[in-house]
């Protein structure tokens, strides 16, 4: 396999680090190079090599060709002598410095540019080599609607992308976001409860459809209390008890009628309804998101489906029909550009 754009390179061997463990004369390494970067930093910009410990803990991984000559690079850095540690690892891919292109691939066919520059934050094209590390630790492998994004970069040629710079590092999405909107919650349903904003926007979406709906899986409550205050006949099926009288508590603090039901949804589905609203357990035995395996008792000819699917759901497992993609983003500070999931609309 060939080394990747940010990996040094390797064809099986003793790395540089053992070279020179084994090397003459016994020099205290980690001082030599420590006194290397303090030496290459003074005579920046000329030597983008070495300004860094992370730079040299990746140089040490790589493999040096036969012929390397791991004493003579010893006595260079016992003398400080930058430019013939640099000669004598020029076989090393030095760090890009200059502008790169870069390109991100693999996009959903539903997944427009508009949606593309809001989720990536930043334009594409030329960027700096830190702007583009950044990209490719974030976005590279990313998975959106049964598609994985690829980051392409076009470095030159022995020219590797610099570490992440601590100021393009991706803040983490707060997990305590406020606590849930609903008054009435457990410790696992808190969890799954839809974001306010969001369940709002799939209630018109089910609005749309038609003047009443099936909420499939209504846990504590969150779509279906949504959808009743939009003005919709709501039937609620909910599997545990005990989160059902939640949802009761729930419909009653929000004053708005809803007919719940206990037990399972497959008992439940020829009531007569406009619209099937469902949104599974995502997370079931933690295997791919598929439509046969999230929703596979779900006759795939039943009219007008509303679903709240998981970012990472393979859009293309859906069953013939025509569907609309709704990509929902965040409605948060912090998550205004983080896909929270995909509605998918059926008709
Ligand atoms: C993702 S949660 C729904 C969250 C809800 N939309 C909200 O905003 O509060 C899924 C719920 O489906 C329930 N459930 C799982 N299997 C079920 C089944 N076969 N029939 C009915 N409910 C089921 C789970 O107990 C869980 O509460």
């Amino acid at each position: 396999m060939s080394p990747g754009p940010s990996e040094p390179p390797s064809i099986g061997g003793a790395t540089l680090r053992d070279r020179l463990r084994d090397a003459l004369p016994r020099v205290p390494l980690k001082a030599a190079w420590r006194a290397l970067i303090r030496h290459n930093r003074a005579r920046r910009p000329e030597s983008p090599r070495f300004l860094k410990q992370a730079q040299v803990d990746q140089a040490l991984a790589a493999v040096p060709p036969a012929d390397f000559d791991a004493d003579a690079l010893k006595a260079a850095l016992a003398a400080c002598d930058g430019a013939a540690v640099d000669r004598l690892l020029s076989w090393l891919p030095r760090v890009a410095t200059e502008p790169v292109i870069v390109r991100v691939v693999g996009w959903p066919a539903s997944f427009g540019p508009a949606l593309q520059a809001r989720l990536l934050r930043r334009p594409l094209g030329a960027m700096s080599p830190g702007e583009a590390a950044a990209l490719k630790r974030e976005f590279d492998g990313f998975d959106l609607g049964g598609s994985r994004l690829a980051v392409e970069v076009d470095l030159p040629p022995d020219r590797v992308l610099p570490g992440v710079p601590r100021s393009l590092r991706a803040e983490p999405m707060r997990r305590d976001r406020g606590g849930p909107w609903l008054p009435h919650v457990d410790e696992r349903g808190r969890h799954f409860v839809t974001p306010e904003a969001i369940a709002a926007r799939q209630a018109g979406y089910v609005a749309a459809l038609g003047d009443s709906v099936l909420d499939g899986f209504c846990g504590l409550g969150g779509n279906a209390v949504m959808m009743a205050r939009a003005g919709l006949r709501v039937v609620a099926v909910e599997a545990v008890p005990e989160r059902l009288a939640l949802a009761t508590r729930n419909a009653r603090s929000f004053g708005v009628s809803i007919d719940f039901r206990s037990g399972d949804l497959r008992d439940q589905l020829d009531v007569d309804v406009d619209v099937l609203f469902l949104d599974p357990p995502w997370d079931r035995d933690g295997g791919e998101a598929t439509w046969d395996r999230l929703l596979g008792f779900v006759p795939p000819d039943r009219p007008k489906l509303v679903l709240k699917l998981p970012r990472s759901f393979d859009l293309g497992t859906l069953p013939e029909r025509e569907w609309t993609m709704h990509w929902e983003f965040g409605a948060g500070e912090d998550d205004a550009a983080v896909v929270r999931m995909i509605t998918a609309v059926g008709r």
